[in-house]
């Protein structure tokens, strides 16, 4: 095979990425203060001359107490701008874009990060803050929230937009709206976790009102010539949560606010059981590109070349994205691309860059 689909460039707005090959956004826990680091930009500097096409950075705090964990990142200061702009060097001179994914963990905040001793919320004495959510219902494990006020609420909306800017001039390519994995806009969306009696919350309308209203502030402060992504959890895979009709119906409502493009995960909300597998998650990619109209990602255990090449050719999802296998190997697209027997950038073909030229043979 000589030009795959997984290296033909694709273009959101004023933005054309390299290829279809995605770098997923992925928690590193070492920030302090929200502040990105050398260990950012080395992360994804590696995996942007790995050659991705884009790459998503982790989680990225709309406020300090929206973090996952403290050492998450953020961009609710000035100084993360400027942070963030030195990261994002050495990704723009490998010729990938940088994204950047906003997010709030609501009920799922001021949590340990995954190696450490403890487990569960982190306390105040310790460096923890209290959560807030849109029901006073904990995450089995974590600290019960607040129910947030009608002005807290409001609140966020503000927060998401203003970080938004911040990413603008921090030099981002685009930006991705977490609503997935449990955290705050999705813990609004599904009615698991989500049961207000005002505005937000009762239908499904109401319950993904908080969302639609975070999507169009976002797209109000961010260039018209960016391009705008959601990642959704297309089930609760749990009774009564949500399903994956229920989520594409959500992404369709979003296309007429802006969004360009809708990665498409699952889970995350409640602790539940389900089966995984190669490509587990595509079927959902799919149905949620048939239903919204809208182009879509497909992520979850996609981890060699020619699987993630019959995703694109099956025509389930528009763009691949890539999380553990890049943990194992910074070089995924080159070698994938590699091994479906693809040129190098020299011949038309895939971006190596030349120091790495002699890793093609030998
Ligand atoms: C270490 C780690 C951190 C993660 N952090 C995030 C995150 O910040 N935001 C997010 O939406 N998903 C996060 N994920 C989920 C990945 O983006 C991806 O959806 C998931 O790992 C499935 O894809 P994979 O099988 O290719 O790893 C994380 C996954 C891992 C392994």
């Amino acid at each position: 095979m000589t030009s795959p689909r997984l290296l033909e460039p694709f273009t959101l707005r004023g933005a054309t990425a390299r290829n279809r090959v995605w770098l997923a956004p992925m928690c590193q826990y070492r920030a302090t203060d929200g502040l990105p680091n050398d260990w950012h930009l080395v992360h994804l500097g590696a995996r942007a001359h790995g050659g991705f096409g884009l790459i998503v950075a982790e989680a990225t705090a709309v406020v300090p107490h929206g973090r996952i964990t403290p050492q998450d990142v953020g961009l609710w200061d000035d100084a993360q701008v400027a942070a963030w702009e030195r990261v994002l060097a050495p990704v723009h001179d490998a010729g990938a874009l940088a994204a950047v994914q906003l997010a709030h963990a609501g009920r799922k905040a001021s949590t340990y990060r995954p190696w450490a001793a403890e487990r569960g919320s982190v306390p105040v004495a310790e460096g923890g803050w209290p959560t807030l959510a849109p029901s006073s219902v904990a995450f089995p494990g974590y600290g019960v929230p607040d129910e947030m006020t009608p002005a807290q609420v409001g609140d966020v909306v503000q927060q998401f937009a203003d970080a938004a800017g911040r990413a603008h001039r921090a030099g981002f390519d685009a930006v991705e709206v977490h609503a997935a994995h449990g955290y705050l806009l999705h813990q609004f969306l599904s009615p698991l976790t989500n049961h207000r009696t005002d505005g937000y919350g009762g239908s499904p309308e109401a319950r993904a009102r908080l969302l639609r209203e975070v999507v169009a502030a976002v797209r109000a402060a961010w260039p018209d010539d960016k391009p705008l992504l959601v990642r959704v959890s297309a089930t609760d895979w749990a009774d009564g949560g949500l399903e994956v009709d229920d989520v594409a119906a959500v992404a369709a409502s979003l296309a007429p606010l802006g969004v360009d493009l809708v990665d498409v995960s699952s889970g995350g909300n409640v602790p539940a059981a389900y089966a995984t597998g190669p490509g587990y998650q595509v079927p959902f990619a799919r149905r949620v590109r048939e239903v919204s109209g809208l182009p879509v990602s497909a992520v979850g255990m996609i981890t060699d070349g020619a699987q993630a090449e019959q995703v694109l050719v099956d025509g389930a999802a528009d763009v691949v994205m890539i999380g553990r296998p890049a943990l194992r190997d910074p070089m995924w697209p080159l070698r994938a691309a590699h091994e479906l027997g693809v040129p190098v950038a020299a011949e038309g073909g895939a971006p190596w860059p030349a120091s790495y030229l002699r890793g093609t043979w030998g």
